[in-house]
C-alpha cells in the first residue's frame, strides 16, 4: 500500500481542513470588501482536493473552472506555459483566483499569471496550499498560502510523485528510497 512509502506525515487531514476554512474566510472577506466575485480556477491535477476543500466554504457566488498547464523553461528569462486543457469560462474583465497545490520555483505561477493578464483578466490572485520558499528562482509570491513546507519532496492531498500518491488524504514526506529506486 502507498502508505508504506511515506516517511512522515507533515500535515494531517484535520490540519489541512482547518487551514482551508481559515483561508476561505479570509479570501471571501477580502473579495467582498473590494466588491468583487472571482472566477476560481484550479490548476489540474494537483489542486483538486484543495479546491474541493476551499470552494465548499465560500458562500459568495463564485464560478469554478479548471485548466491544465505545463510550464517549461524556454529561451526567455521566465518559464513559458503550455495549455494542455483549457477552461470553459471567460475571465475577460474578471478577477481570477488561481488555486495551486504548491509554489516551488515559482515559474508556473509567474507564467500562468501573465497568461491570464494577457487574456484580459482584471486581476489575478493566487492561493497556494503549500509554499516552498527555499526553492524560489523567480520573484513571485502567492497572495494566500496554506502552509510553508521545508525543501523535501512532499506528496498527498493532490501532490504526486510519478502520478501516484495524489489520493492520500494528508501531506507526507516521501521516503527517499522511493524516488531513488525510480531513477
Ligand atoms: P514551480 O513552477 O513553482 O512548479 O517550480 C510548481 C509545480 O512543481 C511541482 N512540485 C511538487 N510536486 N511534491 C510534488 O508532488 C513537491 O514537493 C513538489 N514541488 C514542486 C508541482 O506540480 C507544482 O505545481
Ligand atoms: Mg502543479
Amino acid at each position: 500500500m502507498i502508505t508504506q512509502d511515506i516517511q512522515e506525515i507533515l500535515l494531517s487531514e484535520d490540519q489541512i481542513a482547518e487551514r482551508c476554512r481559515e483561508l476561505a474566510a479570509q479570501i471571501q472577506a477580502d473579495y467582498l470588501a473590494r466588491g468583487s466575485i472571482p472566477v476560481v480556477v484550479g490548476l489540474l491535477k494537483g489542486s483538486v482536493p484543495f479546491m474541493a476543500e476551499l470552494m465548499k466554504r465560500f458562500t459568495m457566488p463564485v464560478e469554478v473552472a479548471f485548466m491544465k498547464v505545463s510550464s517549461y523553461q524556454g529561451t526567455k528569462s521566465v518559464g513559458d506555459v503550455r495549455i494542455d486543457m483549457d477552461m470553459d469560462l471567460s475571465t475577460v474583465d474578471r478577477d481570477v483566483l488561481l488555486v495551486e497545490d504548491i509554489v516551488d520555483t515559482g515559474r508556473t505561477l509567474k507564467a500562468v499569471k501573465q497568461m491570464f493578464r494577457n487574456k484580459g483578466a482584471q486581476g489575478v490572485q493566487v492561493v497556494a496550499l503549500l509554499d516552498k520558499p527555499d526553492r524560489r528562482v523567480v520573484d513571485i509570491e502567492a497572495d494566500y498560502v496554506g502552509f510553508e513546507v521545508p525543501n523535501e519532496f512532499v506528496v498527498g492531498f493532490g501532490l504526486d510523485y510519478n502520478q501516484r500518491y495524489r489520493n492520500l488524504p494528508y501531506i507526507g514526506i516521501l521516503k527517499p528510497e522511493v524516488y531513488e529506486q525510480g531513477e
